[in-house]
Formats: structure tokens, sequence, C-alpha cells
């Protein structure tokens, strides 16, 4: 059974889901999707494969990945009228919103095939979201560079595709470097779900109301985006660069954060769950190495990065507080290495937690007798008072 259930969490009953996907331990650094360890799963294996892990319980055979890969490469190409939202979009429009609201109007062009329950439609969809967001996060780019779009090819594989959708233009096709395609494949793989989070809990929550697949999913979009979420990754490269031009001095920057000048945080550090170090983030920081040294880049933010964490790991303040680097801390120094700007690094994120949310919306729609998520509240306003009318204020 999964579905909404109090739990003495030792503070008074807290509401908790109960949930099959994903399991994490924040004292011990564990992460497990559907079981398996998240150390295994980056090391051998692909996105969409984790994708159709975590949507369908199970790992897929060759031909169920075959099948499963095909599928979606059928479906990534968008309706021409959906370009025309791009055109309405200011150009400094940051491409979170342009990718949750045009993930939102994407339910304008499948009315016919948004029932929750049934499976078809909830199949389709799921094959649509999955197909076309990469088309969506890619249109967004271009639009932000005033490029033209390049529509997605069948001859490429999913994280190929992306890129070149992102990279290529009309005077210089893109040739993905393997290096970052494995590097972004996991990166997306690292990403693909992480249990209650914000985000994960707002698709469930929406989703809930039987709103649709895509809405549900535009909503985590928007959730995600917050800096103290997703949006910690576009956070830790402003903070490194503002570090950088200040002119470097980590012990500076720390003394700022200890003293809580301007509200100053060390972004990258901290998570809700996980007192111990993120298991995610000690495999994104070796990858970070790997992929600067294999595209032969040296990055003066990853010196100032690696300084920050070895001096916060060695401070009171953050060790006291249980304060380790989390998802967000290395992976923004990656996707600059790759060529992404910092607007696009949350729209990188929510490639990756798509899965996940689709995952988290299954479940919660096919749970028996399901309901309406509805958070109880304790009330702290005035008690009971009498009307007073305007003229006797
Ligand atoms: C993600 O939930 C998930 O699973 C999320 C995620 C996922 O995969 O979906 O893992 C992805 O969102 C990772 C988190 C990314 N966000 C950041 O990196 C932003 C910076 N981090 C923080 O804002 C904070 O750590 C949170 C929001 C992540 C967690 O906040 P908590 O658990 O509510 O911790 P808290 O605010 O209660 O802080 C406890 C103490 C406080 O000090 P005191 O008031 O007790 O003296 O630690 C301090 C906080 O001020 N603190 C920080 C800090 N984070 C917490 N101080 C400095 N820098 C920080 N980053």
């Amino acid at each position: 059974q999964t579905g909404l259930v109090t739990l003495d969490s030792g503070y008074g009953n807290t509401a908790a889901y109960k949930s099959a996907i994903t399991y994490l331990d924040g004292e011990e650094g564990i992460l497990r999707y559907r079981g398996y360890p998240i150390e295994q799963i980056a090391e051998r294996g692909s996105f969409l494969e984790t994708a159709y892990l975590l949507i369908n319980g199970e790992l897929p055979t060759v031909d169920e990945l075959a099948a499963f890969s095909d599928e979606i490469t059928q479906h990534t190409l968008l309706h021409e009228d959906v370009k025309r939202f791009y055109d309405g979009f200011p150009r400094d429009a940051h491409p979170m919103a342009m990718v949750s609201s045009v993930v939102s109007a994407l339910s304008t062009f499948y009315q016919d095939s948004l029932s929750p329950f049934d499976e078809q439609q909830r199949h389709i969809s799921t094959v649509r979201l999955l197909a076309k967001l990469p088309t969506i996060a890619a249109y967004a780019y271009k639009k932000a560079i005033g490029h033209p779009f390049v529509y997605p090819s069948n001859d490429l594989g999913y994280v190929e595709n992306f890129l070149r959708m992102t990279f290529s233009v009309p005077a210089q096709e893109y040739d993905p470097d393997p290096v970052v395609v494995g590097a972004l494949d996991k990166l997306l793989m690292l990403h693909a779900d992480h249990e209650q989070n914000c985000s994960t809990s707002t698709v469930r929550l929406v989703g809930s109301s039987q709103a649709n697949l895509f809405v549900s999913i535009s909503s985590g979009i928007n959730a995600l985006w917050g800096p103290l979420h997703g949006g910690a990754n576009q956070a830790v490269l402003e903070m490194l660069e503002d570090i950088q031009a200040s002119g470097g001095n980590v012990a500076t920057f720390i003394r700022k954060v200890k003293n809580r000048e301007d509200g100053a945080k060390l972004m990258g550090f901290g998570h809700r769950v996980y007192k111990n170090f993120d298991p995610r983030a000690k495999i994104i920081k070796a990858a970070a190495h790997d992929v600067l040294s294999a595209l032969g880049k040296s990055d003066e933010l990853l010196d100032i990065a690696l300084a920050l964490e070895e001096q916060a790991l060695a401070d009171d303040y953050f060790v006291e507080r249980k304060l380790y680097p989390n998802v967000d801390f290395y992976t923004g120094l990656i996707y600059r290495a790759m060529g992404f700007p910092t607007t696009m690094f949350t729209v990188l994120f929510a490639l990756g937690r798509l899965p996940g949310w689709i995952a988290h919306w299954h479940e919660m729609i096919k749970e028996p007798g399901g309901r309406i998520g509805r958070p109880r509240q304790v009330y702290t306003g005035v008690e009971l008072r009498d009307y007073v009318p305007l003229e006797a204020r």
C-alpha cells in the first residue's frame, strides 16, 4: 500500500507518504532506486534504463529497453504551433519559466489523452513528456541566445539528441563528445529521483486532485526552480563567481556565512534529509575532475569549490549543523565545462528528475482509494471574536 500515513516522528505526528520507488537513509547517506544502490546504477546503468526502472519498478530486458527507447524517439518532435509560445517570451526570460509554461501548454495539444484513469492515455502522456522535454529545453536555450531551433533527429540517442538540439547551429553541426554524453547521462541518472523532495511532493499533491500529468509535472518544474531546491545548482556557480570576483578569498566568504551577513548561505551545502554526505555529491565530485581533465579544461571555480568544501568540513559551524555538500555543489562546474550557461543548470536538473516525478505521479494515481492531498494545519491565529462595524473601529 502506498499513500499518506501519519508517522510518529518523535516530533509529534507528522504526515508522511508511503512509497515503493526510492529509499533514502539520511544518516547513513544511502540512496536506492527500486532497491538498487545509486552507486551501482550510476556506474553501470543509463538514463533511459533508470527512467524505465523508476516508472515500471524493474530493470528492463534488452528488448524492453529497445522498445522503450524507440517509442520515445518517435515522439521527440513538437507540434509546430508549440514554437509560437517561444515567440511570446521576452529574450531574457528564464528557461525554467519557458519550460514549465510549455509543458503545461502541452495539455492543450493532447486533450483526448489526458485521463489519469486510462492506462493507454497515462502511457502515451508519459512517453510524450520523456520524449519532448529535451526538445522543449533545447528550444528554451535557443530562444535565450537568439539562435534558430534545431529539430530532433531519430538517428541519435536520448542525450546526444538533446546536446545536438542545444549546441548545433546552421553553420556548424555539434558533434557530441563521448565524454560529455557519458557525463550528462550519469548526471541525469543521479538526479532521476529523490523520494519526497519539494518538487516531487508537489507533483503528487497537484496530481492528487486528478489534474493531468502535464500540469502536474509543470508544477514540479516550478517548485524545482527555487534556489533552496533545484535552483541551487545555478546559485552555487553564482556564489563561486562572486568569490572569484572578490579575489577568491574563501575564508572571507565562510566568515560572511557564519556571521549570516546579507543572508549569505553556502549554496550546495546542507540537506533536509542527508545529515551526512549526499552519496550523489561524492560521485559528481569525482565526475567533475574526470570531465574537466578529459575536456582539457581547468576551472579556477573548481579550485574555489574544493577550498570551500575543505574549509567548511573542517569548521565546527558546519560540522555541528551537519552541513555537507549536496547534489548541487559540483554539478554546475560540469555543466559549465559542457558549455551550458548557468540559467540552463536547473533545466538540466528537471530533465533528470522527470522520470522520478512521473513514477510518483503513477504511484499516487494508481493508489487504491486514492484521495486528494489535504495537509492538515495547527491553527495559531486569534480566538473567536465578534465583528466590529467600520464606524466603531
Ligand atoms: C536539493 O529534498 C531533497 O531531496 C532535495 C534534493 C533533491 O534531489 O530533490 O536533494 C535537491 O534541493 C538539494 C538542496 C539544494 N539547496 C541548497 O544547496 C541551498 C542551500 N542549502 C540550504 O538552504 C539548506 O541546507 C536546505 C534548504 C537544503 C535544508 O534546509 P534545512 O534542512 O531546513 O536546514 P535548516 O534551514 O534548518 O538549517 C539548519 C541550520 C540553520 O542554522 P541555525 O539556525 O540552526 O543556526 O543550518 C544552517 C541554518 O541557518 N544552514 C546553512 C545552510 N543550510 C542550513 N548555513 C549556511 N549555508 C547553508 N547552505
